[in-house]
């Protein structure tokens, strides 16, 4: 098989390459990123001379780049993105280009060259926002209803998929995911920001009360859902993804980022909330555990041990991304460095 992976060289993607080349070895693998701030090809450091891989660096919204990448082009996985919800605060412009229209230049391209499957990957914020107080979850079947201008780009992405499934009969699926952590993601994010920040004896900036609820899917278990979904999901359906957490907050994650490196809670600081910021996010991944067998492997605190181990012994990648861009961003949103 000769799969398409865009967005190869962000946090998911390097782990969704690495992989697929792990436990598909006999598949070709093209990955097809801008390499924007987000792409790292230092994450895919270990397969660069595998002959089954191969990296072409390009935009998703450039016409004639799309077309030639997609030739021969059996499958495609589509994580290519703007995807941290701050930065769509700050300029929005680029989620919409890239998230939306690049989304349509590769459904067209696609649909053009036959290819025989596209997913596409989005995620649980196209639901909007759950109450505290609330028992209820997302699944399949919840209305969208996004509220930052990353969601509504994803949501619109979303929307465009379904379309040509049900108007040109382009063979999707899509998968909704809740928020990854592991290896590789780039420390804007809460989990790696945290662990980086208190690796260099830096306090971890918590918006608002910190009473904010997140739903979190370990990247590797992520991996093998799409891996599923590839091999055994339906045309035209969708699937939720989420992990093993129960509706713990932001308070609670970096108490126990701080029992992992023997710090206290002194390393907190309260900090401006971010607009709009969604309460809580709780996704129900009933459907994809009893049509297609899936799981995760281990539950939050053992991945989470192994992610606060993971940045701790590669000290370098994360020292090395936390630099130029990095340093003007984290000021422009936290007015420190
Ligand atoms: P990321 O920001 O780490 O990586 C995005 C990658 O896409 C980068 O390598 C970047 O260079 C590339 N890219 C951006 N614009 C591009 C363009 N115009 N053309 C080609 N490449 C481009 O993102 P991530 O966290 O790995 O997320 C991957 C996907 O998963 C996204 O679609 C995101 O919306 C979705 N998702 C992420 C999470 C999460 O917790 N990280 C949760 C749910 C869904
Ligand atoms: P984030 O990793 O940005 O993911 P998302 O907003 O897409 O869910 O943030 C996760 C949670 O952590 C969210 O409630 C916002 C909060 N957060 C902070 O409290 N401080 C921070 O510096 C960041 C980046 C996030």
């Amino acid at each position: 098989m000769k799969l398409l992976v865009t967005g190869g060289a962000g946090f998911i993607g390097s782990n969704f390459v690495l992989y697929w080349l792990k436990n598909h070895p006999q598949d070709k693998v093209i990955n097809f990123d801008k390499l924007t701030y987000a792409g790292n090809l230092e994450n895919l450091e270990s397969v660069e001379n595998n002959p089954n891989y191969e990296f072409v660096q390009g935009d998703i919204c450039d016409e004639d780049s799309v077309e030639k990448v997609m030739a021969g082009v059996d499958t495609i996985v589509h994580f290519a993105a703007e995807s941290h919800v701050d930065r769509s605060i700050l300029n929005p412009s680029d989620f919409v280009k890239t998230n939306v229209l690049g989304t349509r230049v590769l459904l067209d391209s696609a649909l053009k060259n036959k290819v025989k499957r596209f997913h596409h990957i989005s995620t649980d914020e196209v639901f909007g926002s759950l109450k505290l107080e609330d028992k209820n979850k997302f699944n399949e079947r919840t209305t969208y209803n996004p509220r930052s201008p990353y969601s509504a780009s994803k949501a619109g992405s979303d929307h465009l998929v379904r379309a040509y499934y049900f108007t040109y009969g382009l063979p999707v699926t899509i998968s909704n995911c809740s928020n990854n952590f592991g290896p590789y993601q780039f420390p804007e994010k809460f989990i790696p920001l945290a662990i980086t920040n208190l690796l260099e004896g830096k306090k971890v900036p918590v918006y608002g009360d910190g009473l904010y609820v997140r739903d979190w899917l370990y990247v590797e278990d992520h991996c093998r859902a799409i891996d599923l979904i590839l091999q055994k999901g339906k045309l035209g359906e969708t699937y939720c993804i989420g992990g093993l957490t129960q509706d713990i907050n932001n308070l609670e994650v970096i108490k126990k980022i701080l029992d992992n490196l023997g710090k206290d809670e002194k390393s907190i600081e309260f900090v401006k909330d971010r607009p709009g910021h969604d309460r809580r996010y709780a996704l129900d991944w009933t459907k994809i555990n009893k049509e297609l067998g899936w799981k995760p492997l281990y539950g939050f605190d053992e991945w989470l041990k192994k992610t606060v181990k993971w940045y701790t012994e590669n000290r370098r990648w994360w020292e090395d991304v936390k630099n130029g861009e990095y340093k003007k961003y984290y000021k422009k949103q936290y007015g420190v460095l």
